[in-house]
């Protein structure tokens, strides 16, 4: 069925209850993103022809990944959107086109349709929104970790499972949050098999949607097909306010060494607080003292199996 710009909405089902659930609860929804024929093939690899190299994730990681672990960055050079694809379908992949959903006019478009929508439904004010199309290959998937603004997941093509969990101790601490935001810390998280009792698992097709409430941590794992998913980070007034939080509480216990906590925090301090890490970040930025490049271990190649021609070492479970 084609997508009806006119009459259609993307979002076609709120399942049981309001759209506001969204700030408080893990939420499933429907929409109607297949229908645009913006996902398929074709129009997926004209989309990776025209992005530009430079702004392509690309990784590899063992299959069914253990929940803590990180992946590896590859190379694609020379080969074109349908062979992309085909790779993808075929190896062992992530990839992800960076800014196509603010960069590209036609998927611009459609990202802005699609948060006008939920917009008007939640009723939240979204201070900013940012959208990953996300490509990969069956049975790979995303390690345990926790996002600083609010997060959903658009499910446009083959099966996936995501597992969410309450964003409170032990699944994710406020030490955590803060070496995020102070970026001492990429997003990981430690993560215990303990934690699996207190997991909210749900299993996503095509068409599916699901939204969780900010800090929440989580993983995915692919099922056995493709996956084209849209990953959606948003800030609203609320996030800001409790990141800022995080923040100077972070900056004045690694300055003075005193213990302040967000959860303690009276509702009235926060938006000072909030404040006073706006001014911080203007008069004292941090300098991320993380590696925010990673070398390439690998490089895609259509004749090699799982299309992956390793450079230097292969890790053990590539063998
Ligand atoms: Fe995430």
């Amino acid at each position: 069925m084609a997508f009806d710009a006119n009459s259609n909405t993307l979002i076609s089902d709120w399942g049981n209850g309001p759209a506001s659930r969204v700030r408080n609860e893990v939420t499933r929804f429907n929409h109607r993103l297949a229908e645009t024929g913006l996902f398929e093939d074709e129009s997926l690899a004209k989309l990776l022809d025209s992005h530009p190299y430079e702004d392509l994730t690309i990784c590899t990681m063992r299959p069914n990944p253990p929940a803590f672990e990180r992946w590896m960055a590859g190379d694609a050079r020379g080969l074109n959107g349908a062979e992309l694809l085909d790779a993808i379908k075929r190896g062992q992949f992530w990839i992800s086109p960076r800014h196509v959903m603010t960069a590209n006019p036609v998927y611009a478009a459609l990202f802005r349709r699609l948060m006008a929508e939920y917009t008007k439904a939640t009723g939240l004010t979204i201070a900013s929104a940012d959208g990953a199309l996300i490509l990969s290959s069956p049975n790979m998937g995303v390690f345990y970790h926790v996002d600083l603004a609010e997060t959903m997941l658009w499910h446009i093509r083959g099966h996936k499972t995501i597992h969410l969990y309450p964003a409170q101790a032990p699944y994710v601490s406020e030490a955590s949050l803060e070496s995020i935001l102070l970026k001492e810390n990429l997003t990981d998280l430690p993560y215990s098999p303990e934690f699996e009792p207190g997991a909210d698992r749900v299993d996503l097709g095509a068409g599916d949607a699901v939204s969780w409430p900010v800090h929440s941590p989580h993983r995915v794992l692919n099922g056995p097909d493709l996956n084209v998913s849209i990953s959606i980070e948003y800030t609203t007034p609320r996030t800001v306010m409790l990141n800022g939080v995080y923040y100077f509480n972070g900056r004045v216990r690694r300055a003075t060494g005193v213990n302040l906590s967000a959860e303690r925090t009276p509702a009235l301090f926060k938006p000072a607080k909030a404040v006073g890490a706006k001014a911080m970040k203007m008069l004292a930025p941090i300098k991320s003292t993380v590696e925010s490049t990673h070398e390439r271990r690998f490089d895609i190649d259509l004749a090699q199996k799982n299309c992956i021609a390793w450079r230097g070492q292969a890790p053990d479970w590539a063998v």
